[in-house]
């Protein structure tokens, strides 16, 4: 085992950004960042509170008219300082991020490469945030002008802190709105890490981050009368819960980027030793121990391959490496916290008490050296959609494989959830493939393996969420568009 050491940036107590000012919160209390695969001690949080989301959107309203009057080159500029700067930071970014979330250093440096990668995809694309002419009509002239809605608030989910920091504040900043943004509270650590390199290059009020609980810092952001845009990445009922209040306040414009219950579709004459490959891999059990949205955890797999399918799944989940987050070598770390190493567990239980059959996993690793909360890789077989585990996100290293054979039953199977995040299909019949493109409720559709560029919008349809990210419709719903008509004659 080849160990990286604690990295030495670790500071006892983190804080918080507003109004240009690294503080703590107004309560002076704060919280402990523990490593859920260690049990060890990271560090103290802030503790916000509701009146450090006043002073933040107080600060953020003040800022406001000067940063949406900068020049896009202006803000460009900004945000690739802002890259040149983190990219020094990614080895101590990934040690932290691994050990508070649990995930493994390898894993990480790719989070925080990619959270630094969407600054250059998207300073990229700023120019391209223009209004429109429309032919002139008798006796005028017309042109849209796109504007920012003003303060908004990004609430992000613990499974990729850091890269959701940039990725969901990035196209709300550029478009010219300015920001509040509370990190997850099991979490929080490279956010505040993110704060400190904000602090010395965005002018003060611009962006600030206050951390905390949903309740007592998500909450009071959402209900702010002065915030009119909200980003939220989290959970199906968080994000319904956000929906409502938020409209009670006043009515925002609401991006919404929740859970999934992701199918992988299996025809008989899919290339198996590659869709064996790819279920295991969209599991993103080497990731984030499987706590994705995007994780494909019911995997309909034809009769008529079903046996040799399952044991080669099997067999390549077996041979993850399961370890501690600073292990070189490790491919797969804990769960978050103890509340979700629960949840994840209760679901096995379920699974099994449903009749569906345990192949794999459903218990913690046998090394007594992962003490924390670890869960092997787990597989279940026999899943049908008359149980909860076929139509819950479990959101853990707990993959479903559904057997089938008729194909309009499959169809109606694959759509009877909530959900709709995304969909893989594996098969070499185009016109297979690309009927089940079109007829899938999901945002993201995968044939015959996961490949994506930058500026593939990411977004759910059903209970998945609202909007897109990472696309220019995403700088755009940052925008609202103002109508100019000008008399000539
Ligand atoms: P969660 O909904 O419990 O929490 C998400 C964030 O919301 C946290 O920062 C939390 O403090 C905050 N929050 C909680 N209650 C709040 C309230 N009443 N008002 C305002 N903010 C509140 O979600 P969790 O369990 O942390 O994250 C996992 C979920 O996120 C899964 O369902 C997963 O699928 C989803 N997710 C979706 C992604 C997407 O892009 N579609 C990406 C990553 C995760
Ligand atoms: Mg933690």
């Amino acid at each position: 085992m080849t160990t990286i050491a604690r990295p030495r940036v670790l500071k006892d107590t983190y804080k918080m950004l507003i109004d240009g000012e690294l503080v703590e919160s107004a309560s002076g209390e704060t919280f402990e960042a523990i490593s859920p695969a260690t049990l060890e001690h990271l560090s103290n949080i802030p503790d916000g509170t509701e009146e450090d989301v006043e002073r933040a959107v107080r600060s953020a309203q003040e800022a406001a008219p000067a940063w949406r009057r900068m020049g896009m080159q202006e803000r460009c500029k900004i945000y690739l300082e802002l890259a040149s700067r983190l990219r020094e930071k990614v080895e101590d970014l990934a040690a932290v991020e691994a050990l508070d979330m649990g995930s493994t250093i390898s894993a990480m440096r790719r989070d925080i490469a990619g959270g630094i990668h969407t600054i250059e995809y998207y300073t990229g694309i700023a120019w391209e945030l223009k209004g429109d002419t429309m032919p002139n009509s008798n006796g005028g002239m017309h042109f849209t002008l796109r504007q920012p809605h003003g303060v908004s608030a990004s609430i992000t989910a613990y499974n990729h802190p850091f890269s959701f920091a940039i990725h969901r504040t990035i196209g709300a900043l550029l478009a010219g709105n300015t920001l509040v943004l509370k990190p997850p509270e099991q979490d929080s650590i490279t956010s505040l890490m993110l704060a400190e390199v904000v602090a010395e290059v965005f002018p003060k009020g611009v962006w600030n981050v206050v951390t905390g609980f949903g309740p007592t810092v998500g909450a009071p952001l959402v209900r702010h009368p002065a915030v009119r845009r909200i980003i939220f990445t989290g959970s199906a009922a968080t994000g319904k819960l956000i929906f409502k209040s938020a409209a009670d306040a006043g009515l925002k414009s609401v991006t919404l980027e929740l859970g999934g219950k992701n199918p992988i579709i299996i025809f008989p004459d899919a290339d198996i030793d590659k869709a064996v490959a790819a279920t295991v891999a969209g599991m993103n059990f080497t990731q984030t121990a499987g706590q994705s949205c995007m994780s494909n955890s019911r995997a309909f797999v034809h009769e008529s391959i079903h046996d040799e399918f399952v044991q080669k799944v099997a067999d390549r989940m077996s041979k993850v490496r399961v370890g501690l987050p600073l292990d070189e070598d490790a491919q797969m770390g804990s769960v978050v916290s103890e509340a979700q190493y629960n949840k994840v567990m209760s679901y096995i239980e379920i699974g099994k008490q449903e009749g569906a059959t345990l192949v794999l996993g459903g218990e913690r690793p046998s090394d007594p050296e992962l003490k924390g909360y670890y869960i092997m890789p787990t597989l279940f077989d026999n899943v049908n959609m008359g149980m909860r585990i076929a139509n819950e996100e479990i959101f853990g290293p707990v993959l479903s494989v559904l057997p089938w054979s008729d194909e309009e039953r499959l169809l109606a199977d694959v759509n009877a959830v909530d959900y709709g995040l995304t969909a893989g299909i594996w098969t070499r019949d185009v016109h297979k493939a690309l009927r089940f493109a079109h007829e899938v409720e999901a945002g993201t559709v995968w044939i015959n393996g996961r490949s994506g560029t930058q500026g593939m919008p990411h977004g759910g349809f059903k209970d998945s969420g609202l909007g897109r990210l990472g696309c220019m419709e995403d700088l755009l719903a940052n925008t609202q568009q103002k109508s100019v008509n000008i008399t000539i004659e």
